[in-house]
């Protein structure tokens, strides 16, 4: 069963004077409910522009889009929001989370855009959050007060408040020194063992490693993908699958 679904996914974004610059090309990609996806590739090759579109955050311009078996591409702005609302996660390398509110309140917001749950209960579950990610002391503090790891694990925090069938992530590590990094991939991997599906962009072998399948992007397709083998999931040593991964991405030019 596939929880997203793109098929002949193209967009194109007009380069002034009516030229256009055709960014994705007839994108085919599959995603199972409860995998895990890393996208790489050279700067410039599409991957945001991937992550945006089959989010429904962007719009495309040709092909389809289905998640949870609805064509997401054909809906209304406001349908659509509702469904990345409460399906969907987003962790970016840039937070976007509001300087005037603290950090519990920018956890909870989306909570409360959802509208599901009685206050208690979304405070339950935001406190919970911030305890899985090692924040629990941070909830009253300004994000300006707080590291860019902590910020990080607020994002995470909002991005899951709403338990979204898939979490979505632009580089959520770009901005992190290596230790950060790695406590940041330690959550996402849990998260990733909770059942939720993820598809996340990185730059980072040692990011890519940790998920089951890496989609190679050059020009606006998927030029190749690396599968990990029943093995190599099973004993899950990290270093040896970024030998392999690395070592894969050589052989294609990156
Ligand atoms: N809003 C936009 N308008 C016009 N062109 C755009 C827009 N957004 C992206 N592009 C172009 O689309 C191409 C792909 O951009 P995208 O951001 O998807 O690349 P990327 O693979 O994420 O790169 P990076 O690794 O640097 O983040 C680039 O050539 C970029 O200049
Ligand atoms: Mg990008």
């Amino acid at each position: 069963m596939y929880i997203l679904e793109a098929s002949g996914l193209s967009k194109a974004y007009s380069s002034g004077q009516g030229a256009k610059q055709l960014v994705l090309r007839e994108i085919q990609l599959q995603i199972a409910q409860g995998e895990f996806v890393a996208v790489m590739g050279p700067s410039g090759s599409g991957k945001s522009t991937l992550l945006y579109t089959i989010s429904g955050m962007d719009g495309i311009s040709a092909g389809r889009v289905v998640f949870k078996g609805r064509e997401i591409s054909s809906l209304a702005e406001e349908e659509l929001a509702k469904l990345r609302l409460h399906g969907m996660g987003f962790i970016f390398q840039q937070m976007h989370l509001l300087k005037n509110l603290n950090i519990r309140d920018n956890i909870i917001l989306p909570a409360y855009r959802a509208n599901k749950n009685r206050r208690g209960s979304i405070n339950k579950k935001a406190a919970e959050l911030m305890k899985r990610t090692g924040i629990a002391a941070l909830a009253e503090r300004d994000i300006t007060q707080v590291s860019g790891g902590q910020m990080q694990r607020a994002a995470i925090c909002r991005a899951l408040i709403n338990e979204p069938d898939i979490l979505f992530g632009d580089e959520p590590t770009g901005a992190l020194n290596s230790k950060a990094a790695g406590e940041i991939m330690e959550i996402i991997a849990e998260i990733h063992q909770t059942g939720t599906t993820i598809l996340l962009v990185t730059h980072d072998t040692k990011v890519a490693a940790q998920a089951e399948r890496v989609l190679y992007m050059l020009d606006g397709s998927i030029a190749a993908e690396h599968r990990l083998g029943r093995y190599e999931k099973r004993n899950n040593d990290l270093k040896a699958r970024e030998e392999k991964l690395t070592a894969w991405l050589m052989n294609m030019g990156f």
